[in-house]
């Protein structure tokens, strides 16, 4: 019983990438659970900067196997340009990546289609990433998907993307004005991801289990967020899988009494991309001034992130529904300098208190604020927790206690380094 998962409780983008290379040093097995190409994880080493979008970022760690499991949805032309990348910058990836047989493929149709209802909704945008990820989510519910391992057999293939065809074309043609899809085109892709990774695809869900009664130490790698889960999110401004706990066991096909550990990464304040409610947004010049000085711009679209304060109601729903061990508090050195920091208690609607993270209406609660004193010291060069200055340990001891668990980790920069370990 040797397996973390480690999952975004917030909206996404925590910095989940930098504690998983962390907890990657000590790992012999790194897994994604869900989501696909809409994730961006960003990881500096040595000052180089490596972003991921599928490939789990364990993939750093010479010797290390990564995994993309069966929850994952797998887009094949972004799955070999990451390979390719990786073998540039010098990465050995040999022998070292697994991909599911059960994981679903996105091809260009899905794309299409998420670009083209996105349209159509107009005024109720979501604010998808694009990447096709709802669409195949989709067809996976429809059992109409194409999944990896059907790319063994040539002739059910091409049948099942005949079959396929006949109706997304319908649609983009006839609903959105799009341009339709060749069989002989979806099939190009296909056979050429197979010729690609034909070595890699296997059962993972049998392989993980074999490897982890073997005693090997194993982490489920969570994209997107909490408060993005389709189930537990913010709906229907979510993603289309689950990033809480009950994902990683789906989409890895690894059981409950494998996992000992699991780690909510959160960010010193929230961001957010695409639409939904988010009740500590700050529209003021202290949300610009976080979104420059964090540089938050999406890794995927680059879009600029939706900026405000810590969420604790937020984090302590994280906390319910995934059963964390431990927070990762992620990007403290980015509040130095502010005078005063906010931090939300707890919410108000209708003037009244509210004790809970509510399923609906989230967008009509306020949020009850708490201002801490700030600090001014640069911590980057911070290595434990003691080195902080008083200000910034009186706020993690804060959220600490408002949330009800330890916070273990403290990121006070973006490398390898720069992050200070509790005991
Ligand atoms: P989709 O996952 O592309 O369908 O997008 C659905 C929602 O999730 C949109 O609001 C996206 O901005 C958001 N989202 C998807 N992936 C990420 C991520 O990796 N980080 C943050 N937000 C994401």
């Amino acid at each position: 019983m040797s397996c973390t998962v480690v999952i975004g409780a917030q909206w996404g983008d925590e910095g989940k990438a930098k504690m998983i290379d962390y907890y990657s040093s000590d790992a012999d097995i790194i897994v994604r659970y869900q989501g696909g190409a809409n994730a961006g994880h960003t990881v500096v080493v040595g000052g180089k900067k490596y972003v991921f979008h599928l490939i789990p970022s364990g993939i750093l760690h010479p010797g290390k196997i990564c995994v993309l499991g069966n929850g994952v949805v797998l887009d094949p032309l972004q799955m070999v340009d990451e390979m390719d990348k990786l073998i540039e910058q010098g990465i050995d990836i040999d022998y070292r990546i697994f991909i599911s047989d059960a994981a679903h493929l996105i091809l260009p149709y899905h794309k299409a289609l998420d670009s083209a209802l996105e349209e159509m909704r107009a005024e109720n945008k979501i604010g998808t990433t694009g990447r096709g990820i709802g669409p195949c989510y989709a067809d996976k519910c429809f059992r109409t998907g194409i999944r990896v391992g059907d790319l063994y057999d040539e002739k059910y293939l091409e049948e099942k993307i005949t079959q396929t065809l006949k109706i997304k074309n319908l649609q983009l043609e006839k609903l959105h004005g799009r341009d339709p899809y060749s069989v002989d085109e979806i099939m190009d892709i296909c056979l050429q991801f197979k010729a690609r990774v034909e070595k890699m695809i296997i059962n993972t869900a049998f392989y993980l289990n074999e490897e982890s009664d073997k005693g090997k130490k194993i982490i489920l790698e969570g994209a997107q967020g909490f408060g993005l889960d389709i189930d537990h999110g913010t709906y229907p401004f979510v993603t289309s899988s689950n990033p809480t706990v009950g994902g990683a066991l789906l989409g890895t096909g690894i059981n409950n009494f494998q996992v000992n550990r699991v780690v909510g990464i959160a960010k010193a304040y929230i961001t957010r991309v695409g639409e939904g409610p988010f009740p500590t947004e700050d529209f003021t010049e202290s949300g610009n001034t976080i979104r420059e000085k964090g540089h938050e711009y999406g890794a995927t679209t680059g879009r600029p992130r939706r900026c405000g304060w810590f969420d604790v109601e937020l984090l302590k729903q994280a906390k319910r529904i995934c059963g964390f061990t431990e927070i990762a508090l992620i990007k403290l050195d980015i509040l130095s300098g502010f005078k005063k920091i906010k931090v939300a208690t707890g919410y108000q609607y209708e003037g009244k208190k509210i004790e809970m993270f509510p399923s609906f209406m989230l967008d009509k609660v306020k949020p009850v604020y708490t201002e801490l004193d700030g600090w001014d010291e640069d911590i980057s060069a911070c290595k434990k927790y003691e080195d902080l200055p008083e200000k910034a340990r009186n706020y993690i001891d804060f959220l600490e206690e408002k949330i009800g668990i330890r916070i273990a980790i403290i990121g006070v920069g973006p490398g390898r380094e720069d992050t200070i370990i509790r005991n």
